[in-house]
């Protein structure tokens, strides 16, 4: 059944936060069999399979954080074509978030404004069901801190160390440390020191050596994520999602009284992409060999999952793209990234060849 002809147009006709609980809880509950009457989702070429801190991956698509807050999903998101699942996030305290509505679509952009404000189970509750889960792929797991300013400064970090401790015992890949979510009253870590404490607190208890990255906003200034790259290095951080959401509103297509009405909230999908690029750019140009990217914002096509890896990413994650071209991205990005990687390498190896004749006739 065609996603963009018949169910898009019926989800849309839905309040956007909706219409997400509702395919939540059909993936859910029917995600192992959508997958099989769809004729199945997943990409089957072994050309693209990778590594995941030495977990094998099929392909390098990943679900972003905010699709699955709560890991319900874990046991079915292998049947709908991941590589690999970030989880969350998830904050120490159960909470609800912010007032609604607080998600919206810009189909003229293929973008979302959410303004969520970290709503979830919170980490008892996730690590209770993440523990009694049988994983259907590599698992890796956001955190973040509880949407409260009351709690700042030291109390933060511990916050923060709770929801690490509950879940540093489960069977994941990963731990993404989510310090750019622009929808709390606090808003994105600016406090490079806090980050350096957080990190350093964060090691002080990771016992099992389980890989951490960070997960960088598209706001930040240059010199700030060269401050948090260069101390991650010393704090043995694994890598960076580039990145989150950013509040920027810069050339929408979306009529601007629109863009006023919705208001404050994060920004995702296409117009995200190039913003979501320079930050991969400035981080790659920083980080160290041993340490990875997962690139993040505005990824729906093949030719956008190149463009990140040519950024330096070698994993991709996606959300927004899930809203407009439905249940197959993963697979399609995966047919379409395969398709151009060969051509490059057809095109690397004519150009090599060629040299070869120049170089034989100038002989
Ligand atoms: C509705 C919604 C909720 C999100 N919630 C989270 C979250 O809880 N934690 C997080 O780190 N990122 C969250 N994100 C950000 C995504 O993980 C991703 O970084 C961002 O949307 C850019 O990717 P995209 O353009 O493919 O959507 C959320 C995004 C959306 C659209």
């Amino acid at each position: 059944m065609s996603y963009q002809k018949i169910i898009r147009p019926l989800l849309f006709q839905m309040d956007p936060e909706q219409a997400h609980v509702l395919v939540h809880s059909l993936l859910k509950n029917y995600g192992k069999i959508l997958a099989k009457v769809s004729g199945g989702l997943t990409y089957n070429d072994t050309d693209l399979s990778c590594d995941l801190f030495g977990h094998p991956l099929s392909n390098p698509i990943g679900l972003a954080a905010g699709f699955d807050k709560n890991g319900e999903l874990t046991e079915v998101l292998q049947a709908l074509g991941f590589g690999f699942a970030e989880i969350g996030s998830v904050c120490a305290r159960a909470t609800n978030g912010n007032p609604k509505p607080r998600l919206f679509r810009l189909p003229e952009d293929e973008a979302a404004i959410n303004r969520l404000g970290l709503n979830g189970h919170g980490a008892d509750a996730v690590a209770e069901r993440l523990g009694e889960a049988h994983f259907s792929l590599p698992i890796g797991l956001n955190i973040a801190k509880t949407n409260d300013p009351a709690i700042a400064g030291e109390a933060a970090v511990a916050d923060m160390i709770y929801t690490f401790n509950k879940i540093r015992g489960l069977p994941i890949t990963y731990v993404t440390v989510n310090a750019s979510c622009p929808n709390t009253k606090e808003g994105i870590v600016t406090e490079g020191d806090q980050m350096r404490l957080l990190m350093q607190e964060l090691q002080k208890f990771n016992s099992t050596k389980i890989p951490i990255l960070i997960k960088l906003s598209p706001d930040s200034t240059t010199e700030f994520v060269e401050s948090i790259v260069d101390a991650a290095s010393t704090f043995k951080i694994a890598g960076f999602v580039c990145g989150n959401t950013t509040t920027s509103r810069d050339d929408l297509k979306t009529n601007s009284d629109r863009i006023k009405e919705i208001g404050m909230g994060g920004l995702s999908g296409a117009p995200l992409k190039e913003k979501a690029i320079k930050l991969c750019q400035r981080v790659n140009a920083k980080k160290k060999d041993w340490q990875i990217i997962i690139g993040c914002g505005g990824i729906s096509t093949g030719k956008d999952a190149y463009d990140f890896m040519t950024a330096g990413a070698s994993l991709l994650e996606v959300y927004t793209g899930l809203i407009y071209k439905g249940p197959t991205l993963p697979q399609d990005i995966c047919r379409e990234l395969s398709a151009i990687l060969k051509q490059k390498s057809q095109d690397k190896s004519t150009d090599k060849s060629r040299s070869k004749q120049v170089a034989y006739t100038q002989d």
